[in-house]
């Protein structure tokens, strides 16, 4: 399509075709690339973001490109411009891609069929997190040399998390297993949650998977606030140091970030040698990367400057 909207759009050939780009730009760290030389791209993030934000920009000025970045609250957004008129204002100044994070669900999808730019999601609301799911992908692949046959537990609050919207279409297009588990009141509708896939309990999550994945309580998401204790969460429905020890020898943890300490995972497990969770991060970079040089490889620049075409 030209854009990333998200995994529920992809086949099996195109997210494994992503994966190996991201495991290329994994292997050179420190290479300064000239791939997206002078090409402009921008990043609007209409929601809060510390290492999504970031990870772009860095894999943007690793690629050599120009970095745009929005800041809502100082743009025309506050008179009320919409965001098919703010894109449509970039690629007139000849901006090629917009990375968006945004509140509302479907909202790329809607613009995808009429702007020029490729769009690629950030982060729609409570709907899909593709690049999240990329790179937690390639955390995987790296850690266990496969994907397939691995059984992932993603743990938390399940029914908030667009993380899980794109793992729930791309683990099994991978022929991965998936396992849920998390307090009723934050359990996905079951409509949403495909055949296969296994709703568990804590305990059989964390003990049976390869990857036990925790997400966040997500209280900006939350109408009302949680009804217990972090304390009490902790103990009924988070990764304890106790439930740790029960991990398989080689299972690993991951959670997408940011962390709750003490919450949803113990504090001493963020950085254990079990937690992949900061290599997570720098996979970021690399599938950022991958995403940004297919989209915008091989596009024309459709835009010239006037005063060059004119008479
Ligand atoms: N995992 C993730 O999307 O983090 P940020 O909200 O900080 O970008």
């Amino acid at each position: 399509t030209g854009h990333l909207i998200g995994l529920k759009d992809m086949t099996k050939e195109q997210i494994v075709r992503l994966l190996d780009r991201s495991a290329y730009w994994a292997n050179r760290p420190a290479e300064q690339a000239e791939v997206l030389r002078g090409r402009f791209v921008a990043n609007l993030f209409f929601e809060a973001s510390t290492r999504t934000r970031f990870s772009f920009e860095v894999a943007q000025k690793r690629l050599g490109a120009h970095v745009l970045n929005f800041i809502p609250e100082t743009s025309s957004a506050v008179k009320g411009e919409t965001v098919y008129d703010t894109i449509r204002t970039l690629e007139a100044m000849g901006v090629e891609a917009a990375v968006i994070r945004t509140k509302k669900e479907g909202l790329l999808q809607e613009l995808a069929g009429s702007v020029d730019l490729r769009l690629i999601n950030a982060g729609d609301g409570t709907n899909e997190h593709p690049t999240q799911c990329l790179l937690d992908l390639l955390t995987m692949k790296q850690q266990f040399g496969r994907l397939e046959g691995l059984t992932v537990a993603i743990i938390g609050d399940l029914r908030h998390s667009r993380v899980l919207g794109s793992h729930l279409h791309a683990m099994p297009k991978l022929g991965m297993n998936l396992l849920l588990s998390g307090p009723a009141s934050m359990m996905p509708q079951p409509a949403q949650i495909p055949n296969g896939v296994k709703v568990v309990g804590i305990d059989e999550a964390i003990q049976t998977a390869d990857v036990v994945m925790m997400l966040r309580v997500q209280l900006e998401r939350h109408s009302e606030s949680l009804y217990i204790s972090k304390e009490e969460y902790h103990q009924a429905h988070g990764l304890t140091l106790e439930r740790a020890k029960a991990m398989k020898p080689n299972a690993v943890i991951m959670h997408p970030a940011p962390v709750n300490r003490g919450v949803e995972i113990h504090t001493d497990l963020v950085e254990s040698s079990t937690s992949l969770i900061q290599k997570q991060v720098t996979n970021g970079v690399a599938a950022r990367m991958a995403v940004l040089e297919t989209l915008l490889k091989g596009s024309e620049l459709k835009w010239e400057p006037s005063l060059v075409t004119a008479n």
